[in-house]
């Protein structure tokens, strides 16, 4: 059992909380409006998830999730993630999170901006490009034929073996893909974004949101990651 500590608890830390719920792991999950917000939804997860303030689930355990704005990351407690290692699902969008120029620039990629932010934080990226709805539809026991493959940067091989290890119990084959400078090829508008998990790969079907995903094996997503492409964020519309 590894100890999970998820500070978002929307779309993508409501799901992952389920999965590490399911796998047997000991969660707390924690949102901008404090643990009585989240009454319902612990209770709908079951008893392995608890519901928690901000600085307890940074400082819980053995590795803190990250599924929250871009925006949010300033407001992070620095402290209690500091010396952690920290799975970052976050995704600059500009429209959502303002104009950031070393991201704008292609200075750096989002996970090490994220560096910058939160000094002290072992920052691996995972789970930025699936949609939220595909994490539940694609994960898979680990005896699965049809597991997923998940992309992982990180500058720490150690942290990267953990996080490894975690996605694994929550249903995917982790693919190591090198470190965070890389991490752009599963950002917004890259080769490896969202849409590798789609049944309608070649394009966003009317209702995505009615997308099943299809499965990705490891090494075809291994493939995708070293194949995909870079888009300048300043030059994208949104
Ligand atoms: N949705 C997707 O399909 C998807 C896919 C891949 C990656 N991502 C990325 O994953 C991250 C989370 O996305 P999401 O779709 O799960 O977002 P979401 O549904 O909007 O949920 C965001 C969560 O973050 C919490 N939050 C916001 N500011 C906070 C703060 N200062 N302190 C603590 N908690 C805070 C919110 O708390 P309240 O509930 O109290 O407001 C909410 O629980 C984003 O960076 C996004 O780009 C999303």
């Amino acid at each position: 059992m590894t100890r999970l500590g998820i500070i978002g608890s929307g779309s993508i830390g409501a799901g992952l909380a389920s999965l590490a719920s399911a796998a047997g792991h000991d969660v707390r999950i924690a949102n901008s409006r404090g643990p009585e917000s989240l009454a319902g939804l612990v209770a709908e997860l079951g008893p392995g998830v608890q519901a928690a303030t901000v600085e307890e689930a940074a400082a819980f355990g053995d590795l803190t999730i990250l599924a929250v704005p871009l925006s949010a990351y300033g407001s992070l407690p620095i402290q209690e993630l500091s010396g952690r290692t920290v799975l970052s699902t976050g995704n600059y969008y500009p429209s959502r999170d303002g104009r950031i120029p070393e991201l704008d620039s292609l200075d750096l990629t989002t996970a090490e901006y994220e560096s910058t932010v939160l000094p002290g934080a072992v920052i691996v990226k995972a789970f930025n490009n699936i949609v939220a709805h595909h994490i539940p539809s694609l994960a898979r026991p680990a005896e699965a034929q049809d597991r997923s493959g998940m992309a992982v940067f990180g500058d720490s091989t150690e942290a990267k073996q953990l996080v490894a290890q975690v996605i694994g119990d929550l249903g995917f084959d982790a693919v190591d893909c090198g470190p965070l400078a890389e991490s752009w090829r599963t950002e917004p508008e890259s080769g490896a974004y969202t849409l590798v998990y789609a049944a309608d790969s070649e394009g966003f079907s009317s209702d995505y949101t009615a997308d099943p995903g299809a499965p990705v094996p490891a090494d075809r997503l291994r493939e995708l990651v070293a194949a995909s492409t870079r888009a300048k964020v300043a030059e994208r519309e949104f």
